[in-house]
């Protein structure tokens, strides 16, 4: 019987895979210029980090882990998401001893058991940034427009940013109080079973819900707008201040309040119009009290992802680099000399195969067209006589004869001077 993959979990390839190398090329390229080194976390960690920064009552924690329990009773998760293993990595390693302000980024697998759609896997991934040891809003601004830079790059021009504040200890839970005492004097069935249970437990949740029901009684519930503290509603103006100076236009949502329990001040979403239901492209937010949650010292944080399954559904395919040359080997007893050439014209720079078994010619040729090779190298018996190889245009059809010792030198000034 043949086996399969596991539903919501998916083989990347060909352009696929193309799209996701571009993504994580560019994603270096500009992290690193803005001062960010690479961090590898495992991909299983204890429950226990993930509970305690994401936090039990959220959706990601109550309903979606995949967890494992051990012999001796432990249990483990696959990560949701990397910021809590992140930090994890971040207080056991000491990492805040080296530089005051510490940018990580990580890429890779998460896994959310949810239920699979367009732009929702249960396997995804994520180019994942966390920029540790500020609270200053010019480390809000600097992540956002490097998000907004980086999302450019890649071509993607219909995006909307979406902002809001959550405040911080001191401001939310007065809200928090006028949104649970709004929320319970509603008649239960005004709101779907899920905000039912949320309105006690996790009530900011409510007003994220997408259910249409939900929405409509939540339109006249308390803003946060209306209950930051001075020192909040100064940093968030900050951050909007520099956002426009950077011309990186932001639109405040006050219902924008994430699935992720760690969040305070700045939270954020880029949105696409363009690939369904599932339109965050990345999210992300301000952090404060979460390294000090989990053990660490009281250091400040900002960070963010972006979903790349996501990102992919935006990208033009990919235009793959052609290779320079199929070598095309006639007869047995020249493999060895082929494999020689073959391996020469490698380690200048060039990109090209050769064939390994002896087939006939006209299905070499077909495979070196197959290939979409510049140039043909063919060595049959008469090259093999004299030393020489023949050199195939395959944009024109030219053909000419070169001697083996010439070739590598001669395909360089034909490829690599001529395109790169
Ligand atoms: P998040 O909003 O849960 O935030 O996920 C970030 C992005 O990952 C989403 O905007 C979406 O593009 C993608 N994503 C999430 N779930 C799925 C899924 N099931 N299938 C495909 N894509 C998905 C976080 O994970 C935070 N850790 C971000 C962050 C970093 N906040 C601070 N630092």
């Amino acid at each position: 019987m043949k086996i399969s993959k596991i539903k919501g979990f998916a083989d990347l390839y060909g352009a696929e895979s193309d799209r996701f190398t571009f993504m994580e090329n560019q994603a270096r390229k500009i992290f690193a210029a803005c001062g960010f080194t690479e961090l590898r976390t495992p991909i299983l960690e204890q429950t226990e980090l993930f509970k305690r920064s994401i936090g039990e009552e959220t959706d990601v924690v109550n309903k979606e882990m995949y967890s494992l329990t051990t012999e001796k009773g432990r249990s483990y998760s696959l990560r949701p998401e990397a910021t809590a293993g992140v930090m994890r990595a971040y207080i056991e390693n000491s990492l805040y001893s080296k530089n005051q302000i510490c940018r990580l980024f990580t890429t890779g697998p998460m896994f959310r058991h949810e239920r699979p759609q367009k732009g929702r896997l249960r396997q995804f991934h994520q180019i994942n940034c966390e920029c540790l040891g500020s609270e200053s809003p010019l480390a809000d601004a600097d992540m956002i427009t490097m998000l907004m830079r980086y999302l450019h790059t890649l071509g993607l021009e219909n995006i909307r940013l979406e902002i809001n504040s959550l405040g911080c200890s001191a401001c939310r839970p007065h809200f928090r109080q006028a949104l649970q005492d709004f929320l319970a004097a509603l008649d239960a069935d005004c709101l779907c079973e899920d905000c039912q249970r949320r309105r006690s437990v996790n009530p900011l949740r409510v007003l994220d819900c997408k259910r249409e029901a939900c929405k409509t009684v939540i339109e006249n519930a308390p803003r946060i707008s209306d209950y930051l503290c001075a020192d909040c509603k100064r940093h968030f103006s900050m951050v909007m201040d520099l956002l426009e100076q950077q011309q990186v236009s932001a639109i405040v949502n006050p219902k924008l309040v994430r699935g992720l329990d760690y969040y305070c001040r700045t939270t954020f979403e880029v949105v696409s119009g363009e690939i369904g239901a599932q339109s965050a492209i990345a999210g992300g937010g301000r952090y404060d009290g979460l390294i000090s949650a989990l053990g660490g010292p009281d250091i400040p944080g900002i960070g963010f992802a972006c979903g790349m399954e996501r990102l992919a559904l935006l990208l033009p395919d990919m235009q793959p680099v052609s290779p320079d040359f199929y070598l095309l080997i006639m007869e047995e007893k020249d493999f060895s000399k082929g494999f020689r050439l073959l391996q020469s014209l490698r380690a200048q720079g060039l990109k090209g195969e050769m064939n390994y078994t002896c087939q006939s010619f006209k299905s070499l040729l077909r495979q070196a067209d197959k290939s979409q090779a510049a140039f043909c190298l063919i060595i049959g018996t008469e090259e093999s006589l004299n030393n020489s190889v023949t050199l195939k245009s395959m944009r024109d059809g030219n053909q000419q004869s070169i001697q083996i010792n010439d070739i590598v030198f001669y395909l360089c000034e034909k490829c690599l001077k001529s395109n790169r």
